[in-house]
């Protein structure tokens, strides 16, 4: 039996990849007939820093000979100091690590709740198209009921408005109203940053309501959008934000930070996860932050989105099936008018992977540390993409 078929008779068929990758480095991968592609969807957005970084991969290693696990009911070194890290890249606040987006997601509705709790106040306004994962929690704040199919009935207590709409946020408020919960950047949602009136008028009415206002950053988050933190572009701090995917560069590793003032809100016994802040994982994350310090990620994604932008408008400007293109650092979005399906696939064929997000939207999360000649021969392919499938 070939690898193929052992996948089709022993994983659980929710996914349906049709390509068997063998190997990374930086920007590339390879599949099983040794092709290489470009990779500008970075595992979704989680090997920010290329497949199989080196400093990452050698802090796994080290970290696996000295210790994995103890147990959150002792103290190891590796998490106090990744928490350091991202406290002080965003608002100084406290960490709580966990193992995904959705479970820093399910962290971030707990807290909401329990902050609520002697208030009554538990519903939180979320956006629709928002996407926060798919437990039970997430899924009922997540903004697209095609999600929730079938996994009824939905958890109770969230309300959901139009992103981007400050009026429909501001009729929303009641005195039910624990949180408002948002992506900075709608990610699966189809690539939309929110204007930054929208997320500055929401601080605003939370501040002025006295409830929460709580970021997604778990695609967004570690240097996506060419800042630490995508809420670091409007101004703003949140008084809560998740964060994931990019954290440990493809080891897995959730967290959320909270503001201080809210550190008694999830006291012990209100919040727990087994291998929340392993050593391993918390290993991965420190590797991470150093590595954007010395290679000054972050400029470069600027720099790099700047061109890429630059360069997708000038070419969506050339095809009519082209109606928008967004973003903010090298989180893109291309809205298309043809099957997003045919671009993805004439491109792969090329050697250049994309993603989709939303219906018509083409979105490229590439590698933060990419080369200048990666990023034109990932433009280049693009091009030629679009010329073919206009001549069609
Ligand atoms: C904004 C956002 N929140 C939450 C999630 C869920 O993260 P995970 O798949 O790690 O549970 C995702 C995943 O794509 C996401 O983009």
């Amino acid at each position: 039996m070939d690898i193929r078929e052992k996948y089709s008779k022993y994983i659980l068929g929710t996914y349906a990849p049709a390509v068997f990758f063998e190997k990374g480095e930086g920007s590339y991968l390879w599949d099983d007939n040794g092709k290489k592609y470009l990779d500008f969807a970075s595992g979704i957005s989680v090997c920010n820093i290329g497949h199989s970084h080196p400093k990452v991969a050698k802090a796994i290693a080290d970290q696996a000979q000295k210790l994995l696990h103890v147990s959150n009911l002792y103290m190891t070194e590796n998490a106090p100091l990744l928490a350091e890290k991202i406290s002080k890249a965003g608002f100084n606040g406290k960490v709580f690590f966990c193992n995904s987006g959705a479970e820093a997601n399910e962290g971030l509705i707990k807290f909401a709740r329990k902050w609520g709790s002697d208030k009554s106040r538990h519903e939180i306004i979320c956006m629709n198209d928002s996407f926060h994962g798919r437990t039970l929690a997430a899924l009922a704040a997540t903004g697209r009921a095609k999600y929730r199919e079938g996994f009824g009935p939905d958890l109770e207590g969230f309300v959901h408005v139009d992103y981007g709409d400050l009026e429909a946020v501001r009729n929303a408020i009641s005195d039910k109203t624990a949180a408002v919960m948002l992506e900075p950047v709608l990610g699966e949602g189809g690539v939309r940053p929110a204007a930054v009136e929208f997320i500055q008028g929401v601080r605003q009415l939370c501040d002025e309501a006295g409830i929460l206002m709580m970021c997604d950053e778990v695609q967004t988050g570690i240097g996506r959008t060419g800042k630490m933190f995508a809420h670091q572009h409007f101004g703003i701090e949140p008084d809560a934000m998740s964060l994931a995917k990019a954290l440990g560069n493809g080891m897995p590793i959730g967290a959320l930070m909270l503001q201080c003032k809210h550190e008694g809100i999830l006291v012990p016994g209100t919040h727990a996860t087994t291998f929340g802040g392993t050593p391993l994982a918390c290993a991965a994350g420190l590797a991470v932050f150093e590595a954007y310090d010395e290679e000054n990620v972050l400029e470069n994604c600027q720099k790099q989105g700047q061109k890429a932008f630059e360069f997708l408008k000038a070419l969506g400007e050339k095809y009519d099936f082209v109606s928008e293109v967004r973003g903010l650092g090298l989180m893109i979005g291309i809205d298309v008018e043809i099957p997003t399906g045919d671009v993805l696939k004439k491109a792969f064929d090329k050697g250049l992977i994309l993603l989709t997000a939303g219906e018509k939207t083409i979105r490229l999360l590439p590698t933060l540390n990419l080369s200048d000649t990666e990023l034109q021969e990932g433009l280049e392919i693009i091009e030629k993409t679009f010329e073919e499938l206009n001549n069609v």
